[in-house]
């Protein structure tokens, strides 16, 4: 990973380049609120050359940000555009069609339909089990077995299954899209005291952040050298994550064309 100078040096070239088009997911707090901000700061002067679709649930944080991309970045295009849940796939099919169906009608800046950036903060990871067969504890994919389901396990299965899903379509579709995983370690924000987190980990984040404080990305300090949860043992097998994920997709698109 290059040093965080080399990082800001080629951010810093972003708006003298073509006009972006950037979809973000999961930016209406924390991480991807961050980063819209810095979007928003780094096209300050060149706002003509920004346009940015928001996705998110809530409406209200999005227009506060949105007011905010606007003020920072006067002249840049952003749009609003809301879920209700996109752990469906129903919602992330409906949501893409929106996306192109706006970029068809006023493609930006006079060039092709299209979108340069997809940032996802929260993104979907295909854990439902399929009948591609893969032996218990073999690799993690699918829904790992209720033995050691919990917060630890899901995130290993689920940095698994996107590593190698993201590296199977970079090569299928080579010179069109490229990915890139960050990773900034542990980044502040509302996450640590949401409800979706076991009580033992709210009450621990409340005692430790202090302490941790120094090594905590946050919106104002980068701190974070990156943090690895994906081995080495899956290269050879990663075929399987892709065959699962399509699996999986595809019941997905079958039942929700029979209703
Ligand atoms: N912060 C960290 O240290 C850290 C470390 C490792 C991994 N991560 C992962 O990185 C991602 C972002 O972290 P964060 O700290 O920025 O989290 P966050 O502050 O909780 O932000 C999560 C964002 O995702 C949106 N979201 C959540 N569930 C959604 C759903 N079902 N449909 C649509 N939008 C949904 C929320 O939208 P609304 O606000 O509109 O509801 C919010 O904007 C998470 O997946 C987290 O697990 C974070």
């Amino acid at each position: 990973m290059p040093n965080t100078k080399t990082i800001r040096a080629g951010i810093a070239k972003l708006p003298k380049g073509p006009p972006l088009v950037i979809a973000l997911t999961g930016a209406t707090t924390g991480i991807g609120s961050y980063i819209i901000k810095t979007i928003a700061r780094t096209f300050a002067k060149d706002g003509a050359n920004l346009r940015v679709y928001v996705v998110g649930r809530n409406a209200s944080r999005a227009q506060t940000l949105l007011k905010y991309g606007r003020e920072t970045s006067p002249g840049s295009d952003w749009r609003f555009l809301q879920v209700s849940d996109l752990s469906l796939m129903s919602e992330v099919d409906s949501i893409s069609q929106r996306i192109i169906k706006e970029e068809e009608t006023s493609p930006f800046c006079g060039g092709p339909p299209r979108l340069d950036v997809l940032y996802m903060s929260q993104a979907l990871s295909p854990m439902q089990p399929s009948n591609h067969k893969i032996k218990p504890n073999e690799l993690p994919i699918g829904v790992p077995p209720p033995a050691s389901y919990g917060v630890t396990t899901v995130r290993t299965y689920a940095v698994f299954m996107k590593t190698f899903f993201f590296e199977e379509l970079a090569q299928k579709h080579a010179g069109r899209i490229a990915f890139t995983h960050i990773h900034p370690g542990l980044v502040d924000g509302p996450i640590f005291y949401s409800d979706v987190n076991p009580m033992w980990l709210r009450i621990l984040w409340r005692v430790l952040k202090p302490l941790l404080s120094w090594y905590i990305t946050s919106d104002e300090r980068e701190l974070g050298g990156g943090a690895y949860g994906v081995g080495q043992r899956g290269d050879e097998n990663k075929y399987r994550v892709w065959n699962h994920a399509m699996e999986v997709l595809e019941g997905i698109e079958k039942k929700n064309s029979a209703k």
